[in-house]
């Protein structure tokens, strides 16, 4: 099935987006705690800062198409309300929760200069994201491939392209 066309493909190649955003985070909070100078801690902000607009835009997107293309059709044979689908979205909004919570910190660092919160609030996000994103590929989507049909594939894949 072509890439554009298989739901479970795109998204997990959204997987390997983000997860390629998560070392980057891990590596700049890893530099900050040991930054010399305010210069490179800056820098440092700076970077962590694209990090945090991937966050909110790209990563909520990604997860816009989990929850109103693939959840609602998957839903049908393995249920919302309780089981795996429901604790995704749990984890959907903790992430945001923490993401704003990084977004907040980054911008009060130039008057606060707190880098511990946000280093306990970047790192808890990247635990999270990469644990979630994990139990998607390795559990959620292998689920998917054994109930959804090619025609129901072909829909969410349709869906998930009108959502930018
Ligand atoms: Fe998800
Ligand atoms: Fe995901």
């Amino acid at each position: 099935m072509d890439t554009n066309l298989d739901p479970l493909a795109a998204l997990r190649n959204e997987h390997e987006e983000i997860r390629a955003v998560i070392s980057k985070l891990k590596g700049y909070l890893k530099k900050i705690t040991s930054a010399s100078s305010d210069e490179v801690k800056n820098n440092l902000i700076n970077q962590l800062n694209e990090i945090s607009e991937f966050m909110n835009k790209d990563l909520e997107t990604h997860f816009k198409r989990e929850e109103d293309a693939l959840f609602p059709v998957l839903g049908n044979y393995i249920g919302i309300e309780t089981g795996p689908i429901n604790v995704m979205i749990i984890e959907h909004n903790h992430c945001r929760d923490l993401s704003s919570g990084f977004k907040i910190k980054i911008n009060s660092y130039p008057s606060d200069r707190d880098y511990k919160l946000l280093i306990g609030t970047g790192s808890s996000l990247g635990q999270l994201l990469s644990e979630h994103e994990d139990k998607e590929d390795n559990i959620l989507f292998n689920m998917a491939e054994m109930h959804l049909t090619q025609d129901e594939k072909r829909d969410i894949a349709e869906k998930m392209q009108t959502i930018n």
